[in-house]
């Protein structure tokens, strides 16, 4: 019988180094989908290579875009909106982000398709996507709200919408705006709670006719998007993991370089602020309109902290390594407003909480909210239940960095989906995490 393997973290020494984090997922799916619809050859520069990304180039080849890997970066040949009827079925993989966003741009493309997606992607709310687009008059359907959702190409006239978004999803947001590339007007989105504006900010560099007031988006459509080269940056969502690894370690100094610094991504570095870290950002600038920065990390006392739910699209990512922040700091934290939360890979509010309980950390857990008693000390020693979620995975791993006993994570394939590397990476800075034959 073939051998599998995990992994385990232990009780670790300091970390210090000079490093880089893998590329932005969000703006890596962007950069592929994006440039499949300029017209030219777009060079995209320091794509990441995980898993989701890797699928959503698949899905594209499958529509028929030429994508070239050369030495230093990807080629897009973008046919300015066109694609072929793909042969079978588009399997995004566990890619939410990237179902979302085809969804939108397929659902006014002239093509027929079948989006699919692994059993995590299978079980998430798809109804975001499908209320908004089936008001631009487009023939789209699901399955009871869930996967597969099928795409019919017909003669109807598409129309521009107006559609107030009344939750925090940039997910959403982005469906939106793919669709309305392709349909004459000004479709306009209102939005109530911001989120990541990764999706603006390219299509804006790359010359469609976009713009943002207050707290509404329009964009006027035909647009010709014209290609420019595009540098993706780390990934501040990655970088996360290190930052608080490197606060809850002693003696630790950490530099990681040229992270993106989005404004709706980088609510944790707020939230840690408050908590008392020693976080400085260095040598700021921009790679293709998004803020880019370097990020120095100290080993610092963390205080508890509440966070409420305005904050929440700013930081969504992050909450499940800010528990594990939170369980070391001292006193109880309190963190508000987490509905999103529970439909992410996994329910993250549920899945962290028993990983963290089973660990020994005293919490308190409510439909939307979480309490957790930090103490400077906790147990560890157990087999975390990943749900197959990278970022449980992960987080857990960096609890067992700080627990009295190792953890070990049922599974640990999931993680390259969003962060090739992680063990490696962690390993050169000085941690003990260790590969494990799976029980
Ligand atoms: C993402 C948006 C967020 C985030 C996800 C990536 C994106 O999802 O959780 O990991 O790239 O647009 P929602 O838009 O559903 O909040």
């Amino acid at each position: 019988m073939k051998k599998t393997f995990t992994l385990k973290s232990f009780k670790s020494k300091p970390l210090n180094g000079l490093i880089n984090v893998p590329s932005d997922k969000s703006i890596s799916i962007r950069s592929l989908i994006i440039s499949s619809v300029c017209i030219g050859n777009t060079k995209i520069f320091n794509l990441l290579e995980s898993d989701d990304v890797i699928n959503t180039l698949k899905v594209l080849r499958g529509l028929n875009i030429k994508i070239k890997k050369k030495n230093s970066y990807y080629e897009v040949s973008g046919q300015g909106g066109f694609f072929s009827d793909p042969k079978n079925s588009l399997n995004f993989g566990n890619s939410g982000t990237s179902v979302r966003l085809m969804t939108g741009l397929l659902s006014t493309s002239e093509v027929n398709a079948t989006l699919t997606g692994d059993k995590s992607l299978s079980s998430r709310p798809m109804k975001r996507i499908i209320d908004p687009l089936s008001k631009m008059n487009i023939s789209i359907s699901d399955h009871d709200g869930l996967l597969p959702i099928r795409i019919s190409h017909d003669n109807k006239k598409h129309i521009p919408i107006k559609y107030t978004l009344n939750i925090g999803s940039a997910q959403v947001k982005s469906s939106i705006l793919l669709a309305a590339l392709n349909v004459k007007g000004t479709s306009k989105i209102i939005e109530k709670i911001p989120s990541r504006d990764h999706t603006e900010i390219m299509l804006e560099y790359l010359g469609a006719q976009i713009k943002k007031q207050k707290n509404i988006i329009s964009l006027t459509s035909p647009n010709f998007l014209k290609p420019k080269d595009l540098v993706i940056p780390g990934d501040f969502s990655s970088a996360a993991f290190i930052i608080i690894a490197v606060l809850l370690s002693k003696k630790s100094k950490v530099k990681i370089k040229d992270v993106g610094l989005n404004f709706f991504r980088t609510g944790l570095l707020d939230v840690l602020k408050k908590m008392n870290a020693k976080i400085a950002i260095k040598n700021k600038r921009k790679f293709n309109g998004e803020s880019v920065g370097d990020i120095e990390i100290e080993s610092s006392n963390l205080n508890s902290t509440i966070v409420k739910k305005n904050i929440v699209p700013r930081l969504i990512d992050e909450y499940p390594i800010l528990f594990v922040a939170a369980s070391f700091a001292s006193g109880t934290s309190k963190f508000y407003g987490l509905k999103e939360l529970k439909i992410k890979e996994s329910n993250r509010l549920k899945s962290m909480a028993k990983a963290l309980s089973e660990g020994g950390v005293k919490l308190q857990l409510g439909d939307d909210f979480i309490e957790i008693c930090g103490k400077h000390s906790q147990q560890g020693g157990n087999l975390v239940n990943t749900e197959s979620d990278h970022r449980v995975a992960m987080s857990m791993l960096v609890f067992g960095l700080f627990s009295k006993r190792p953890i070990v994570i049922d599974d640990m394939k999931m993680i390259k989906t969003s962060f090739p590397g992680f063990k490696e990476l962690f390993v050169n800075l000085g941690a003990k995490i260790e590969y494990v034959q799976k029980f």
